[in-house]
């Protein structure tokens, strides 16, 4: 048996307005829930227990995933009524693990989408006989991201801030949010206030001479934080570039999920999903985006690499590339967004109120197809 600590607590501030009722693990990614991957993968790697560590709109994952029993693994809430932040949260977590303390916990943070071998970094740590064993990765510009150098035996030397000079880039290896805790290191995380894992936990460890294991994985790696990673990590599994056992239908060209409307005579590719109750009309074209429930696009609109919230409307011949329209908004008819453009919640955007120079791009050769696909409901 192994028990695992999904962080699931964050705002998700970099997503809003999407997070504005949805916590961003719970956002749909290629038809489920993003964490329903995650826990897919747990499972097959042995995963028998999960303890979801939960905060901002906590009570929304056990309405959806009440027990894990349809989803073959015990699922079990533990809720901070402050946000402990991720080394508080997984202090707070542990008091739902049922294992002893030499026994290894799987940690994950609630946004990574990645192709890890999530049994081979557990086992390692164990005939290692590690404290902490993380999962890196390689970036190709490790500027934005703390650095994590390790020796020839993947032990970590140090954890470093975001360098702010090339001589402190001393390694592209960064921490990818997934770590292997021995049960008893856990417990010596100080309980009932906020702790960070990378700037406080990890460092204290290193300090008092504990076995840190640095494992470099580079297979498919992407934090789905921000609007233009959510998109593609979720066209990613519609196009079979990183495989989960969770994503609902065929993949291909386009996700339409049961109940979703999409004209003949509109286009879907790029690993788009249609979701339940999402309409799509004749003419529209939409690339690598993410169409929520109950939401419309329009005839002949333009949609590209773009999320369209729950029951929001894109009015006709509207174009968006990149965008983020919020639950409930409307964009009215002959509007052309600018690239990145982020719509609250419920707003309006009467017709033609905005034009840009911005036109139709385009995905790679072949990727285009005729929505006819997957057996949904076709209007004519
Ligand atoms: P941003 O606000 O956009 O940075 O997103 P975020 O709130 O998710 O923060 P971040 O991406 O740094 O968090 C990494 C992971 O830790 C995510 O899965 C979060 O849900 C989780 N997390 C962050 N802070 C907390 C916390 O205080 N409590 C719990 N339980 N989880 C947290």
């Amino acid at each position: 048996m192994t028990e695992a600590i999904m962080l699931v607590g964050g705002q998700g501030t970099r997503l809003r307005p999407l997070t504005t009722h949805t916590p961003k693990p719970m956002l749909p990614v290629a038809g489920v829930p993003f964490i329903a991957h995650q826990l897919a993968r747990a499972a097959a790697a042995g995963v028998t227990r999960v303890v979801l560590a939960t905060s901002y709109l906590a009570e929304v994952f056990e309405e959806h995933f009440a027990d894990g029993s349809p989803y073959g693994i015990e699922l079990v809430y533990l809720t901070e009524v402050e946000p402990l932040g991720t080394g508080g949260a997984i202090r707070n977590a542990a008091a739902g693990l049922t294992c002893g303390p030499d026994e290894p916990v799987l940690i994950f943070n609630g946004d990574i989408l990645s192709g890890l071998d999530i049994a081979g970094l557990r086992d390692g740590h164990v005939a290692a006989g590690a404290d902490v064993t993380l999962h890196l990765t390689r970036v190709e510009d490790p500027r934005a991201f703390g650095l994590v150098p390790t020796d020839e035996d993947g032990r970590v030397l140090e954890f470093l801030e975001k360098p702010e000079t090339p001589e402190q880039i001393v390694t592209d290896q960064i921490n990818a949010g997934c770590y292997v805790f021995t049960r008893s290191v856990i417990d010596r995380i100080p309980a009932g206030r906020p702790v960070s894992v990378e700037r406080e936990t990890f460092p204290e460890l290193l300090q008092t001479g504990a076995l840190v294991r640095g494992v470099v994985d580079t297979s498919y790696w992407l934090d789905l934080g921000t609007p233009a990673a959510f998109v593609r990590g979720s066209a990613d599994l519609v196009l079979g570039k990183v495989d989960s056992p969770a994503v609902p239908g065929p993949t291909g060209d386009a996700l339409l999920l049961d109940g979703a409307t999409v004209d003949r005579g509109a286009v879907l590719s790029c690993g788009t999903v249609v979701a339940a109750g999402a309409v799509v009309r004749a003419g529209a074209i939409v690339e690598g985006s993410v169409v929520l429930p109950g939401a419309t696009i329009g005839a002949d609109a333009f949609v590209k690499d773009s999320i369209v919230g729950a029951y929001a409307t894109i009015g006709a011949r509207t174009s968006l590339d990149g965008a983020v329209i919020g639950d409930g908004a409307t964009v009215e008819a002959d509007n052309e967004l600018p690239n990145g453009i982020r719509i609250a919640c419920g707003v309006l955007l009467p017709v033609g109120a905005v034009r840009t120079t911005a036109g139709p791009g385009g995905c790679p050769a072949g990727q285009s197809t005729a929505a006819a696909v997957h057996g949904s409901v076709l209007q004519q």
